[in-house]
């Protein structure tokens, strides 16, 4: 074969090539050239029954083909398979920010508790707490005993607190009363430093228009071994103005009693009706959000931690209360009617997920 015939059968081939629509089609140039029986390689096959002299420059010119036709064909391949994946990607596209097709997922609405639950554990996760997590049903231990409730203490009566028939070991469990139990479980299974919160359910025997006999709490626990009454304040503090989303909260600290925390303060905020709109953070009025402390050094004892060396802070905080202050919900047995209308009007859409850098509500 001439030079002028190896450099058509190689302009050839690069066209071929060029034009391959896709990796398959690549594939069968290959084969066609560069395989057993392809054009490239019958002619490098020619080379045994050639003169030596003409060897030589014979197999240069053919070996400078082969090389020119494998670097074509790796770029093409590279850039078909670019392209199918662009293709793939493009295929597979899903636009998130069109509406919700109509249906059940544009009828269903995330519960104003579930979302205030959502926000408050996005702002405690920011600040390095973890959550923690206890059951509905607890030991009377881990509801009053060990939070240095005494017998003769109100809360444990009969017609407060719902009692279970008495267990095998004589012990009468509880349907927690609040989510404090969840501090001891906490201390008893973890060594400090310590620093939790633990959203859920609690339960008390009690209804009017301000309470249900099931509503929702959370925790907040800090032990470590130099806590102060100054990390609480800021604690609160910051955690106030991201809930509320406002740059200044004026929030009021004051004394207060129980049997778990030494001293112990009930904490207000400042807030201006205006019209039927509860403006958090200015104005003279006083609205209670939360109760805390130091925690007692008779619960970190029934724990077996050393008073000395460990101190800490807790708090609890009315989830339903937060969510009707600051979604304007009035009643709050309506929370717990499970009337789809009101849920309709003052749920969330599922797909509107609270976060600190997208916002909250
Ligand atoms: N457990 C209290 C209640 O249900 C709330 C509370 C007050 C929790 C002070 C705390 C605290 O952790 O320090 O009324």
């Amino acid at each position: 074969m001439s030079a002028s015939e190896l450099d058509t059968l190689k302009a050839e081939l690069l066209e071929t090539i060029a034009s391959a629509s896709d990796l398959s089609g690549l594939e069968e140039v290959r084969v066609g050239a560069l395989g057993k029986k392809g054009r490239v390689s019958a002619l490098m096959q020619r080379l045994g029954s050639m003169p030596p002299e003409e060897r030589k420059s014979y197999g240069q010119a053919v070996n400078a083909v082969k090389v020119a036709i494998s670097e074509a064909l790796e770029a093409k391949r590279a850039t078909l398979a670019r392209a199918a994946t662009a293709a793939k990607l493009a295929g597979e596209r899903v636009d998130v920010t069109l509406p919700v097709r109509e249906g059940p997922l544009a009828e269903g609405r995330i519960h104003p508790v579930s979302q205030v639950t959502e926000e408050l554990t996005e702002i405690f996760a920011d600040m390095g707490f973890s959550i923690a997590e206890g059951p509905d049903i607890e030991t009377d231990f881990n509801n009053f005993t060990a939070l240095n409730i005494p017998p003769e203490h109100p809360a444990r009566q009969d017609h407060d607190t719902f009692y279970f028939g008495e267990g095998a070991d004589g012990d009468r469990p509880v349907l927690r009363t609040h989510t404090s139990p969840v501090q001891i479980r906490t201390m008893l299974a973890h060594k400090p430093p310590l620093r939790i919160i633990a959203p859920g359910r609690v339960y008390r025997c009690d209804s009017d228009q301000t309470h249900t006999p099931m509503f929702h709490q959370i925790e907040g626990l800090v032990i470590d071994e130099e806590t102060h009454l100054g990390h609480l304040k800021w604690v609160l503090e910051e955690f106030c103005k991201a809930f509320f989303e406002v740059p200044e909260v004026k929030m009021r600290f004051r004394a207060s009693h129980f049997p778990f925390t030494e001293p112990s303060m009930e904490v207000d905020i400042g807030y201006a009706k205006v019209g039927d709109e509860i403006r958090i953070g200015e104005g003279d009025q006083w609205l209670e959000i939360l109760g805390c402390g130091m925690v007692h050094p008779n619960v970190l004892h029934a724990v077996d931690l050393d008073s000395k060396k460990y101190q800490g802070f807790a708090f609890g905080v009315g989830i339903d209360r937060l969510a009707m202050l600051k979604y304007g919900a009035p009643d709050l047995r309506a929370f717990f009617a499970g009337d789809l209308r009101w849920l309709k009007h003052y749920g969330f859409l599922p797909l509107s997920v609270p976060t600190l850098a997208g916002g909250l509500s």
